[in-house]
């Protein structure tokens, strides 16, 4: 299977929903509310994608494909200021996906575009496992802080 990656490309609200439920985080996300939704796609400031050729061998020699021909299978959306820091707001692989480095390839594909010593803030789900936490994050170079504070906007 050939994963590619793209920085900035647009993808659709549709087609973002559809990889937060394929990820499981679609439960964690307003993914009821399309004008949020294209709100987080429209104002990221760095999106990368990863993508899946799904393409027939036969479709790749003919070039007979149009539009996108291939399946997106993780996004990593960023709000940042390329400086100080960068907060990967959604890191999130298809399930079917998971366990192949795609996560964390898109996490040095975020950090190729940051400048040294930018922090990069992630805040995983509250149900991630203990297994999860304590193997995953660290495994791909975050460390815990347990001074974090969260307020919604009422
Ligand atoms: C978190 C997530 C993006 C990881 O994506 P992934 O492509 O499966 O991760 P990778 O294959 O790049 O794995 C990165 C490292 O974490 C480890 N890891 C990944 N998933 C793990 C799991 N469930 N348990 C233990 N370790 C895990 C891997 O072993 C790997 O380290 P290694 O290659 O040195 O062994 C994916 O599990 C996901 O989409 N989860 C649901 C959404 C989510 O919770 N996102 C984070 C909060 S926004």
């Amino acid at each position: 299977m050939a994963v590619t990656y793209q920085i900035n490309t647009a993808i659709s609200p549709e087609q973002f929903i559809e990889l937060l439920n394929k990820c499981g985080l679609g439960a964690r996300r307003p993914i009821d509310n399309y004008y949020v939704i294209k709100g987080m796609l429209d104002n990221a400031d760095l999106l990368i994608t990863a993508w899946s050729d799904k393409r027939t061998v036969k479709e790749v020699v003919s070039e007979a494909t149009d539009g996108n021909p291939k399946e997106l299978i993780g996004v990593a959306r960023c709000v940042s200021d390329f400086s100080y820091c960068c907060y990967l707001s959604e890191l999130a692989v298809a399930e079917n996906y998971h366990r192949q480095g795609i996560g964390k390839l898109m996490i040095k594909k975020i950090e190729q575009q940051l400048p040294p010593s930018c922090q990069i803030i992630l805040l995983s789900a509250p149900q991630a496992s203990d297994a999860v936490n304590k193997t995953s994050y660290p495994k791909i170079g975050f460390a815990k802080h347990d001074n974090a504070w969260v307020k919604v906007v009422s």
